[in-house]
């Protein structure tokens, strides 16, 4: 039985993991509505739940000196929790972009951070995303968010002594609540902006596409499995033709670049 740490457990690609992973192991799922406990305890009896709001420093520390208390080695650590801020540079509410840092990066630093000690020689597995390659507009507090956390947990790979692998998934468009969430939270953002009032528009009917058009979350359980297996798996595996698609614009010169991406919106916003 190995030992596994999940955040974002009570939903989407983290719930599916967890209930991928505890058939066989033992699995440390975190969650914060305490109305999706019960729920979590079901799925099996290797499941050990633990609160932990991404938002709430102390319960960051709480949860990684739960985890510590109950196990001497951790051999996967995978953050999953996240979520979306959006909208026009210039009009973000910078308490917004704060937020989204908070949950989708900073978060995630502190929790391993605090567990570090029980990560020798075993594996973090980031759910970053394609946006990590920084070619969408108006979601560029979610890619910037997501960017910042591949750099920094490839820099702990990198200088870290205890051979500890990080390997970061970049799901494109997956099927799961978060779009709908997204514009939900986002709405006081996408509604009532008169400059970019079709833009907004568009993101927002393009999320709740991508919510039911989206890949199936089996495709990204399936490369952590596999990442998780390889003894020397790579840095950075995409999942989906929209991120391959996304890593290759990426490495185009920013201005061909900037001029696709703004030909591209022009014709798909009416
Ligand atoms: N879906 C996609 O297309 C896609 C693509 C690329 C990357 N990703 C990334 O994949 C990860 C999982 O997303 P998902 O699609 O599975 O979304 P999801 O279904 O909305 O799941 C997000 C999970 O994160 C938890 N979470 C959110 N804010 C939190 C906070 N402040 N404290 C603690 N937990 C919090 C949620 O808890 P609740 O259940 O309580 O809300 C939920 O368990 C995210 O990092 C996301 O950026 C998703």
């Amino acid at each position: 039985m190995k030992t596994y740490v999940i955040t974002g457990a009570t939903s989407g690609i983290g719930n599916s993991l967890i209930r991928e992973f505890s058939v066989c192991n033992k699995v440390f799922a975190g969650y914060r509505n305490s109305e999706k406990l019960e729920s979590l305890k079901s799925i099996s009896e290797n499941i050990i739940p633990f609160f932990i709001d991404m938002s709430e420093p102390e319960t960051i520390k709480l949860a990684a000196e739960f985890i510590k208390n109950r196990t001497e080695k951790i051999d996967t650590l995978i953050n999953a929790a996240g979520c979306v801020v959006a909208g026009p540079v210039e009009n973000l509410d910078i308490t917004a972009l704060k937020h989204q840092f908070e949950i989708n990066t900073f978060s995630h630093l502190q929790f391993t951070q605090g567990l570090i000690s029980h990560l020798s020689g075993g594996k973090i597995i980031n759910i970053s995303s394609m946006s990590s390659f920084g070619i969408f507009p108006f979601i560029s507090p979610y890619c910037a968010s997501k960017r910042a956390l591949d750099i920094l947990f490839n820099s702990l790979m990198l200088e870290n002594k205890s051979d500890i692998r990080v390997v970061s998934i970049k799901p494109g468009a997956i099927a799961t609540p978060l779009w709908e969430k997204s514009v939900k939270e986002n709405e006081k953002f996408l509604k009532g902006n008169k400059t970019y009032e079709k833009e907004m528009k568009f993101m927002a009917e393009n999320a709740l596409k991508n919510g039911i058009k989206g890949l199936d979350v089996q495709k990204v359980v399936d490369a952590v499995v596999k990442a998780d297996k390889m003894k020397n798996p790579k840095p950075s595996y995409t999942v989906g033709l929209d991120a391959k698609m996304s890593e290759i614009l990426s490495k185009l010169p920013q201005d061909l670049l900037n001029f696709l991406i703004k030909e591209g919106l022009k014709a798909r916003v009416k």
